[in-house]
């Protein structure tokens, strides 16, 4: 094992080196889960003038870390900027989630934009950069981006939906959603290497809708282009971790790590964690249920302590199978990682 050089337990662990302690954090831990996350959103007016307010959302960003003992911070934005950058139009409704401008056929889709230096991308930058200079050591800075088959599904869908009519289009083999997911490959590498020059320090692809998808058309259109994404991230910037989340995917992300050479893999909560240490060679993310998070906090306890038991540290990033639930109580989470240190600290005294 090499010996630890940046002292943030993320990147060792992305490394490969063995970290001073088990790395922890939570997808979602900014969000309507914390009462101050709920007071600025108010303030800001929506969720995407929050995003778009570089001070806003750096706060935003850095509100998890006042509360909890995590190491990493995730950057505040959403995985449709990259659409709203690229010209659709873009809200979100209290209540209903994101309704986005839809592309249907090729000629809605040629006319998407490069996201180039737009007013969306550049507020993420920006925001990465405010965070990244008040960090505290230790504490690594995550930059993120939607997988090419999640962020096609919300933009043939116009929201969140059944998907049934973006799988049929995957299953026809449609030429122009093949085009389109070329040019989200793109953009997502220009999108991700603009996160890393403004202070990104590791990456996250969420292809949360990978397991929507049937076994036979994940090759064309996940495992393919997630491939595709990062080796030209690599191609920017090799030294910079990837994580991919293809959620969903069950045995399915053995393949997504030889076709991606990702670093870590994250791995949803349905997923044996035996079998992700067994069958994974890199390191995992993941994958308390966040369903436990609604209690009993005892339970909650166990099973991260559990988790803790059956993967090594130095190959492990403690994290969830899914986002914190907004209703999830803030407590729970102070409870989770508590467990997770008396696990690591009792192992470590025998
Ligand atoms: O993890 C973090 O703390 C960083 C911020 C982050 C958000 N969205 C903020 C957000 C990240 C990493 C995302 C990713 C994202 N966005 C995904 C992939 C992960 C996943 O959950 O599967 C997806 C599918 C989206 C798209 C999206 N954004 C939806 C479907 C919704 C509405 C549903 C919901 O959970 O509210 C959003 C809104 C959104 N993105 C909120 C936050 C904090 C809630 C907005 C609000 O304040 O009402």
């Amino acid at each position: 094992m090499k010996v630890s050089v940046h002292r943030k337990p993320l990147l060792d662990v992305l490394g490969g080196r063995a970290p001073k302690r088990r790395p922890i954090w939570f997808m979602r831990q900014a969000g309507r889960y914390l009462p101050e996350y709920r007071k600025l959103r108010e303030q800001a007016g929506s969720f995407l003038k929050l995003c778009y307010h570089p001070d806003l959302a750096a706060e935003v960003t850095l509100q998890p870390l006042r509360r909890y003992d995590v190491d990493a911070a995730i950057v505040f934005a959403d995985i449709l900027v990259v659409p709203h950058a690229m010209g659709l139009d873009l809200r979100f409704e209290e209540g209903e989630g994101p309704i986005l401008e839809t592309v249907r056929n090729q000629e809605d889709a040629t006319r998407l934009k490069a996201v180039g230096n737009s007013a969306q991308v550049n507020a993420v930058y920006e925001t990465l950069g405010r965070v990244g200079s008040t960090l505290e050591d230790g504490i690594a800075l995550i930059g993120f981006c939607g997988g090419p088959w999640t962020v096609a599904s919300y933009m043939i869908e116009g929201g969140s939906s059944n998907r049934e009519l973006s799988k049929g289009i995957a299953a026809r083999g449609e030429a122009w959603l093949r085009y389109m997911i070329d040019k989200l490959i793109e953009e997502s590498v220009d999108y991700l290497s603009g996160q890393v020059e403004a202070g990104a320090e590791a990456v996250q692809i969420f292809d949360s809708w990978a397991g929507e998808l049937p076994e036979k058309n994940r090759e064309d259109f996940v495992e393919k282009p997630l491939a595709a994404l990062v080796s030209g991230f690599r191609k920017r910037h090799a030294d910079t971790p990837v994580i991919v989340f293809a959620r969903g995917v069950g045995h399915g992300h053995a393949a997504i790590e030889r076709a991606t050479g990702a670093q870590a893999l994250g791995i949803e909560s349905e997923l044996s964690i035996e079998w992700a240490r067994d069958g994974l060679k890199g390191a995992v993310q993941g994958n308390l249920d966040p369903e436990l998070l609604l209690g009993p906090e005892d339970v909650a306890r166990e099973a991260a302590a559990r988790l803790a038991a059956v993967m090594p540290m130095e190959r492990h990033i403690f994290n969830l199978g899914h986002g914190i639930m907004p209703v999830t109580r803030p407590e729970m989470i102070t409870a989770v990682i508590d467990a997770v240190r008396l696990h690591d600290a009792c192992k470590a005294s025998g």
